[in-house]
């Protein structure tokens, strides 16, 4: 598996971390290719419990070189906070390496982030508050800050000059503090001599070790349904989550791409607001959430629940052109007696097979659904498929065929070891 990427394939929290970790420990480099400290990636070994946000999760494999590519924004503060904290846990965090061309994600944007939701009143998307999407349109806009601009203090200072100067009237706007930008460059500074040596040329190194037949996993954050092109805008995240993101975020072209792997759900969840057309506001999706302990890594958020719906990742299937499909959380669903899949939707008195092109039908869509019975013995120690029991791989099959993409692994619990591999990579 020289070339794989993994992502998101519903709405986030997936378990792309346990996949990552789990492919990792075969793999050479692991780059991060999108978002930032929005991301909250879980990783089970020994019964202990990491929770990734900037770092990827390869770190915790030992052998791995853990890189953050040009299509991540980073808040030097966190990143620094997160390997503080893992490496006095005992893991390596020396051979983490730095796109120059990564944006950081300046404390303003922070401010920006929640003035924009203000300004957005009940209209917000429910960001996570991380400065995320300023950061991300001010790449666009030609007024961010690279990691590279850390070793050129003239330019930096000018250039946090230029962003000030739009961003502190929006702020003053809103009530909020406005910032200083020598104050602002002189923060930013501080960190250029720990970030020097971790700094290079993202895409050389992955390039290279590909030509040199190593193994290199892209670990997307985010989702496909949260995508800026291809999700529920614009409730969405501010980056490009789908495979054409790990090409774009890392400096790599598609003929090096072996394996797209998308990881999804056994059922759904979605954090922040926008449609979710299987989700349960009742008292089935509170205990679906109790089961699958689904509270948000970053921000604690209690995460909204549904049935898994078949046509989100069909459409995964499709914008991202996966070869594999990661199912988590089977486990999860042990002990329902019959578990509603979503085939189709009806809108508008007709029914949809596809994702709706237009946003307004999406959030006018209702589910069609097909019953699947459920099964009651404990799969958590299952590790061979033919193991499961028969209605469990009655489900498993009937997803398959929905998402028109094969199951690759199903996840059986948090552990590393948790998980049945059908077709190895
Ligand atoms: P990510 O953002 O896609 O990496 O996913 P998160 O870490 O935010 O959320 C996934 C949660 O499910 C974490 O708490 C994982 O430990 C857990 N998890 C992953 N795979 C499985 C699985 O197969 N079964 C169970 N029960 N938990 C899992
Ligand atoms: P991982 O990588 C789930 C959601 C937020 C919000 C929207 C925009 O752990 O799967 P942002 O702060 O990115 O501007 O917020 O996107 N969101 C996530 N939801 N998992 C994530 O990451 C997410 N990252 C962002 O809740 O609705
Ligand atoms: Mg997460």
């Amino acid at each position: 598996m020289p070339a794989v990427i993994v992502l998101g394939a519903q709405w986030g929290d997936e378990g792309k971390g346990k996949a990552t970790d789990q492919l990792g420990q075969r793999t050479d480099v692991v780059v991060k290719f999108n978002g930032g400290n929005n991301a909250g990636h879980t990783v089970v070994v020994d019964g202990e419990k990491y929770a990734l946000h900037l770092l990827p999760a390869g770190i915790l494999s030992k052998g791995v070189t853990p890189l953050i590519g040009n299509g991540v924004v980073v808040d030097l503060s966190v990143l620094f906070d997160e390997m503080e904290q893992i490496s006095a846990r005992g893991v390596d965090c020396s051979k983490l390496k730095i796109s120059a061309a990564a944006h950081i994600i300046p404390p303003y944007n922070r401010l920006v982030d929640n003035a924009s939701e203000k300004l957005l009143g009940d209209k917000q998307i429910g960001t996570t508050g991380r400065g995320i999407g300023p950061t991300y349109a001010d790449k666009m806009n030609r007024i961010g800050i690279r990691i590279q601009d850390l070793f050129d203090p003239p330019t930096l200072e000018q250039k946090v000059r230029s962003a000030l100067a739009q961003k502190n009237p929006l702020l003053e706007s809103v009530g909020m503090e406005t910032l200083d930008p020598e104050e602002v460059t002189r923060e930013l500074l501080s960190y250029a001599d720990r970030v020097r040596p971790m700094v290079v040329d993202a895409s050389l190194l992955v390039n290279d070790a590909l030509d040199e037949g190593k193994t290199v996993l892209f670990e997307g954050g985010q989702a496909t349904m949260l995508d800026i092109d291809h999700g529920t805008y614009p409730f969405v995240t501010s980056s490009n989550p789908t495979a054409g993101g790990a090409l774009t975020g890392t400096g790599v072209g598609p003929t090096r791409i072996d394996r797209v792997v998308g990881v999804a759900k056994a059922y759904t969840t979605r954090v922040g607001e926008g449609p979710f057309p299987t989700e349960l506001t009742d008292e089935v999706g509170d205990e679906l959430r109790k089961r699958g302990g689904e509270f948000g890594v970053t921000t604690g958020r209690p995460r909204r629940t549904g049935w898994f719906d078949a046509v989100v990742v069909r459409y995964a299937s499709r914008v991202n052109g996966l070869t594999d499909l990661c199912l988590t959380k089977l486990d999860v669903l042990t002990g329902y007696d019959t578990i509603p899949v979503c085939v189709a939707y009806e809108v508008n008195g007709q029914r949809l097979d596809e994702m709706p092109m237009n946003q307004s039908d999406f959030e006018a869509a209702t589910p069609i659904y097909e019953e699947m019975p459920g099964w009651s013995d404990d799969i958590s120690g299952v590790r061979t498929f033919e193991d499961l029991p028969q209605k469990a791989q009655e489900y498993v099959l009937r997803l398959e065929e929905l998402s028109k993409c094969r199951i690759s692994s199903i996840g059986v619990g948090a552990g590393r070891e948790a998980i049945i591999v059908r077709h190895a990579l």
